[in-house]
């Protein structure tokens, strides 16, 4: 087994709380193993990787970031070397070789790479090419395979619940119907858990498609039963039975991945025109991803930094930080890609909001 002496670390992809904690973490437990493993970090995602950014991280750096939001590191979601736009306007183009360059030149032993899923797949082409790779797990949508739970969500869905909370104000006293659009992608476990959480009355996830007249109906039942407001938690990537989901153009870069966001909009006219009800549209946005990381958050980010560095000392590389139940572990990048883990809905999630009267517009 070789040694591990030198690892670096990025954070790619959108930035979510958590991401300083899993940093603090790398570092502090990597300069206490026995011998020590220095940790350089890269800077702005794979960008710093292609660019040759980076700074090697001591204990000093680290110190103070675990309640930060953000990554002290930065990040990006147009850094993919192998299609790699940067912050210049021309076309994409493979920067691969550069990026492998500077992970040489630095003579790092291994990369641990803290991001979504386009990060992971990221990193297990690098590991193609020969570099050594850790996956962190990180996403506010709670989407990723192989892990019951990435860390970012629970923070997220502490914004979102306190934004239902709040929303119930208004709506019961002027007798409203509060729409709260929240983030996701084509998963719906910030809406669900909010709106389980907050007692929503309707949750929309794109997991159930809804039908538009069922929504209206289970806010007209309230009305009937003296509750004349209703609180609707939906989706960004909700969608209507043989609808589409509603998007605000694409992203840059090769791809086009669909920019997602809106829905709320279209659900409280089409409601308007169908109850005359008066409704109201809040969409959380990035107000989801900023502030000070939630304590479950943060534990879970330092357990996770902690056990990627154990894989790396032991050379277990190609796996992903994993919680499974109450057991920490780690699984296989490969498996962990790919597998968007979205709401069963037959599950118990869907399930129990069900039994206290939830609908889902189906
Ligand atoms: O994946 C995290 C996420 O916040 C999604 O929920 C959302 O659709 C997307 O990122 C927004 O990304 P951006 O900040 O690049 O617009």
């Amino acid at each position: 087994m070789s040694l591990v002496k030198r690892i670096g670390i990025l954070t790619a992809g959108g930035d979510c709380p958590g991401l300083n904690a899993v940093i603090r973490a790398v570092v502090k437990s990597a300069l206490r193993r026995n011998p020590p493993i220095q940790v350089v970090g890269i800077l702005d995602g794979y960008s710093g990787l292609v660019e040759d950014r980076t700074q090697p991280l001591v204990e000093s750096d680290v110190s103070g970031i675990l309640i930060r939001g953000g990554t002290i590191l930065g990040t990006s979601n147009r850094d993919n070397p192998f299609n790699f736009l940067g912050a210049s306007n021309a076309k994409p183009r493979d920067r691969s070789k550069d990026a492998v360059n500077t992970f040489h030149r630095l003579k790092l032993d291994g990369l641990v790479a803290v991001g979504g899923d386009g990060t992971l797949r990221c990193a297990l082409d690098f590991a193609k090419l020969g570099i050594p790779v850790i996956g962190v797990p990180k996403t506010i949508d709670n989407d990723i395979g192989g892990t019951d739970v990435t860390f970012g969500f629970d923070s997220a869905l502490a914004v979102a619940t306190d934004a239902v909370d709040r929303l119930h104000t208004t709506a019961e006293s002027h007798h409203r119907v509060l729409i709260c659009e929240v983030m996701g992608r084509y998963a719906g476990w910030i809406a669900l858990h909010a709106g389980t959480a907050g007692g929503g009355d309707v949750i929309l996830i794109p997991e159930i498609p809804y039908d538009i007249k069922k929504v209206c109906e289970s806010i007209q039942h309230r009305e009937k039963r003296g509750r004349s407001f209703s609180i609707i938690v939906v989706a960004e990537g909700a969608k209507a039975i043989g609808g589409k989901m509603v998007t605000q153009g694409s992203y840059r870069g090769a791809d086009k991945r669909p920019r997602l966001g809106g829905i709320s909009h279209h659900i409280a006219e089409e409601i308007e025109k169908r109850t005359g009800d008066e409704v109201r549209v809040v969409i959380l946005g990035h107000l989801q991803r900023g502030g000070i990381p939630t304590a479950y958050d943060r534990w879970l980010a330092t357990h996770f930094g902690v056990h990627a560095v154990e894989l790396a000392e032991q050379n277990l590389w190609g796996q992903m930080v994993a919680l499974r139940g109450i057991h920490f572990g780690e699984t296989p990048i490969a498996e962990a890609v790919g597998k968007l883990r979205r709401v069963d809905p037959q599950g118990e999630g869907v399930r129990t909001a069900r039994a206290v009267g939830t609908s889902f517009g189906d």
